[in-house]
């Protein structure tokens, strides 16, 4: 619906942005750090490995000055288990412990609200070698010992706990490294326990603190009005978004979606009765989410399916079909939503009906904790950079944020990706998200100089005006 004036956004409003360890810190092997599950995964050629990060390591005192002039409320970092307890679990690395405690107290010292990631991509590698990572049940007690050393050392000082970044995310696109689909679901399993004693500890630990759940969220909409893509909608809608969080919020797996686990033989085997007791009594306070496009699918059948998966794998739509799912439903281009050059979707409604969605089914307070537009940018030669597609794509979906608040959701602040440049996942530091540009390529690391974009002044402007401003 379209209202005659928007709600202003709320008081105490986080604006602010994102970052992970991994793709920003640098000092890979420094001060006790030891080797993460990214750092060791194949690298796309022609992109940088994570070695060097953009050095926010050594500078995050400058980085968090940049973002203090912008006047962030808030900023999203997480903590690198492997620099906490190198080795996974047992001895507890000082110099790890001390870096965080000076991250935190220099935002503080910049009026800025630490929001802390637990877990961001990086489990420590020694783990997936000793018993495969999450693949193990063991993974959970070691997981609650990383987070229990962070709540005892940050807890009293650390307003906002992110359990898991992207949960979703590693369980549908890497979950092949877990050999079967049952191996895969045992493993997300895992995570899922592990999320909710770490809420629970948290709870009982720092009473003050809230923790949330941070995936990927996103709306699902019918490649068609045909009433089969419809159902395929809403069991994907199940498959990629309620399997996170009905299982975090209610504490129970969607049942549809069990009995199609059950009919394929890909139910995990081990799911104890306190598994599920812990997954009923752990309470998230809020819900994070990460938002970049909403996703279209149609129906497809166990043959089709299998078919065309097969066929899209062999060629560049390999994302296609990796969203496949025979029998339930295929992933489609949507004609009618815009792309940034990365083919990624430019969907500002779809953050809308996000939103809606979310605040309907679990009424708890919302986050957002990434979005945002990921392409190349020019450093010209008097240092400025001109990235007026970033402003406008962060316009639109604050724009989206008020409709959403003027709809009635309760939506605590936005932290789009990423605060400063750093390396992406799988495309390099070519692929640029930051407000804050820094001057390095893929190989040659040059001085990693900060520099204002265009961007950053105008997002100084919406933080400063709590929003109002957004010319
Ligand atoms: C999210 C991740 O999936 O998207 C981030 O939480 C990531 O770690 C971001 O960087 C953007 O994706 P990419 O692949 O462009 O880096």
């Amino acid at each position: 619906m379209q209202f005659k004036k928007l709600k202003p956004f709320p008081e105490g409003f986080l604006w602010g942005a994102s970052s992970s360890a991994y793709q920003c810190e640098g000092a890979y092997l420094e001060d006790g750090r030891t080797l993460c599950v990214s750092d060791t995964a194949p690298i796309p050629p022609g992109t940088s490995n994570f070695n060097d990060g953009v050095d926010h390591y050594h500078r995050f005192k400058e980085d968090i000055a940049l973002m203090k002039e912008m006047g962030f409320k808030e900023f999203r970092f997480s903590i690198a288990w492997p620099r906490i307890l190198p080795q996974g679990t047992g001895e507890v690395n000082a110099l790890g412990v001390a870096h965080y405690h000076e991250v935190i107290d220099e935002c503080l010292k910049a009026g800025i609200e630490p929001v802390v990631t637990l877990y961001h991509f990086d489990l420590p590698q020694v783990l997936q070698d000793k018993y495969g990572g999450w693949a193990s049940r063991q993974c959970i007690d070691d997981y609650v010992e990383y987070c229990k050393v962070c709540f005892e050392e940050y807890g009293h000082k650390v307003k906002y706990f992110l359990t898991i970044n992207e949960q979703n995310m590693m369980a549908l696109f890497m979950g092949s490294q877990y050999g079967s689909e049952k191996a895969c679901w045992q493993a997300n399993h895992h995570m899922l326990v592990a999320q909710a004693r770490a809420m629970i500890e948290c709870h009982k630990m720092c009473p003050e603190a809230w923790i949330a759940p941070a995936p990927n969220i996103t709306a699902i909409y019918p490649a068609s009005s045909a009433p089969l893509d419809n159902l395929a909608a809403m069991d994907f809608d199940q498959f990629r978004n309620r399997l996170f969080l009905d299982t975090a919020v209610f504490g129970v797996y969607p049942e549809a979606l069990v009995n199609w686990w059950k009919d394929r033989d890909v139910y995990p085997d081990d799911i104890t009765e306190e598994d599920m007791k812990n997954l009923k009594d752990a309470k998230p306070d809020f819900i994070a989410f990460n938002y970049y496009g909403a996703g279209t699918v149609k129906y497809v059948s166990v043959e089709d399916g299998e078919k065309a998966k097969k066929e899209a794998m062999e060629t560049a739509e390999f994302m296609i079909g990796l969203m496949t799912y025979p029998g339930m439903c295929q992933a489609v281009n949507n004609p009618l939503q815009e792309m940034t050059s990365y083919g990624m979707g430019i969907d500002p409604v779809g953050l809308r009906v996000t939103l809606r969605q979310l605040w309907e089914r679990y009424h708890l307070p919302l986050l957002i904790t990434e979005n945002g537009c990921g392409v190349p940018d020019k450093l010209e030669e008097d240092g400025t950079i001109h990235d007026p597609y970033r402003i406008d794509y962060l316009r639109k979906h604050i724009v989206a944020c008020q409709e959403a608040i003027t709809d009635g959701v309760d939506l605590m602040g936005y932290s789009p990706w990423s605060a400063f440049d750093l390396i992406s996942t799988h495309q390099g530091i070519t692929k640029r998200y930051g407000l804050i540009y820094v001057d390095r390529d893929e190989f040659d690391l040059k001085e990693m100089k900060r520099y204002r974009k265009d961007s950053f002044y105008w997002y100084k402007k919406v933080c400063e005006s709590n929003g109002a401003d957004l010319d």
